[in-house]
């Protein structure tokens, strides 16, 4: 899960994007120049671009900014702090929920748990879709978070999630962003970022809640072929605006979701049913839901008090829908 320490120490030179030609990565490291350019194989079979070109060396296509304990750290609130019990990090992994959801039905009591990765091997997305996650520009990351009452108490925990992840955008000035119903982060109506909650636990309670956020801050046109959806990421919506620290964002969405996880115990949706409806990015749009075999196309006229999707059809009826995948009409 970790990179063996001559790929790590390689990546962290090259993260800088600067030529690094393969003498000096071979003298830095003590191997030899095939065994450099064995690795850096391997870094681009992880998603990593990078360019060679004779007589100057290697080169990253873009600079990395790879995650910094120490940084995530620093921008993390006080209360935070105190919620967190560990911030596991890790070079590649398979899943960072899985991870979590592994080590939750191991003990149940664990909470306060970050996994961030700046690879996934098999990310999960929902309804069974692979969630797209080369190395080192994204985030992936999950919280496992212990609540007293049943799962049935966190009906709309992921949308007051969502909540928070644009709150937590919008802090670093990052305003062209909105939700997509029920768990998008959207913008120009294109995928930003997702949240995958997975919760464990008795009816009664108590249960464990895996909330999972994957987040494209830059993701090149080659990993992201298999995409289906309209998809963007922050360096395409952030064109005129500085590049955004992947540590200080990490960090920041941290300390949103810490917040909305803590109080979730106490308050029920109901609390973020407004600012909720103030990001809708589908409100008043004509879209397709997909719910099992059937497609019910409508107008959206937004979520009502618990989180449902409010659809209004063309006699002019409005539906409550619970789950289901919502598109934009391309007609
Ligand atoms: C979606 O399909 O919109 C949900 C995507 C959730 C992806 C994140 S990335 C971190 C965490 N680990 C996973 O395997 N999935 C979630």
């Amino acid at each position: 899960m970790q990179f063996p320490e001559n790929k790590k120490k390689l990546i962290q030179l090259l993260a800088d994007g600067n030529f690094h030609s393969g003498t000096e990565l071979a003298e830095m490291l003590n191997i030899s120049r095939s065994a450099i350019w064995k690795i850096i194989n391997g870094l681009e079979e992880s998603g990593v671009e990078i360019m060679a070109v004779t007589g100057k060396g290697y080169c990253l296509k873009r600079s990395l900014e790879l995650f910094d304990k120490e940084i995530i750290d620093s921008y993390l609130s006080d209360e935070s702090k105190t919620l967190i019990s560990t911030i596991e990090i890790y070079d590649q992994i398979d899943s960072t929920n899985k991870y979590l959801n592994d080590l939750a039905h191991s003990n149940s009591d664990l909470s306060g748990i970050f996994c961030v990765a700046e690879q996934q091997l098999a990310g999960k997305g929902r309804r069974g879709r692979e969630w797209v996650s080369p190395f080192g520009s994204n985030l992936y990351f999950s919280l496992l978070w212990r609540f007293d009452e049943g799962p049935a108490s966190l009906s709309g925990l992921s949308l007051a999630i969502g909540v928070a992840v644009i709150n937590a955008l919008k802090q670093l000035g990052v305003d062209d962003v909105g939700l997509k119903w029920p768990n998008d982060i959207y913008s120009q109506e294109q995928k930003l970022g997702g949240i995958l909650l997975e919760v464990s636990g008795e009816s009664n309670g108590p249960c464990s809640a895996v909330i999972g956020l994957g987040l494209n801050m830059f993701l090149s046109d080659e990993s992201a072929k298999s995409i289906e959806q309209d998809w963007t990421d922050l360096k395409r919506i952030q064109t005129d605006k500085p590049q955004i620290s992947r540590n200080q964002l990490l960090a920041c969405l941290m300390n949103e979701m810490l917040q909305v996880s803590k109080d979730f115990t106490t308050k029920t949706f109901s609390a973020y049913t407004n600012q909720w409806r103030e990001y809708d990015c589908m409100q008043g749009k004509q879209v397709d839901v997909f719910i099992g075999r059937q497609t019910i196309s409508g107008i959206v006229k937004g979520i009502d008090d618990e989180g449902l999707l409010l659809l209004q059809d063309s006699s002019g009826k409005v539906s409550h829908y619970a789950s289901g995948e919502v598109s934009f009409s391309k007609s």
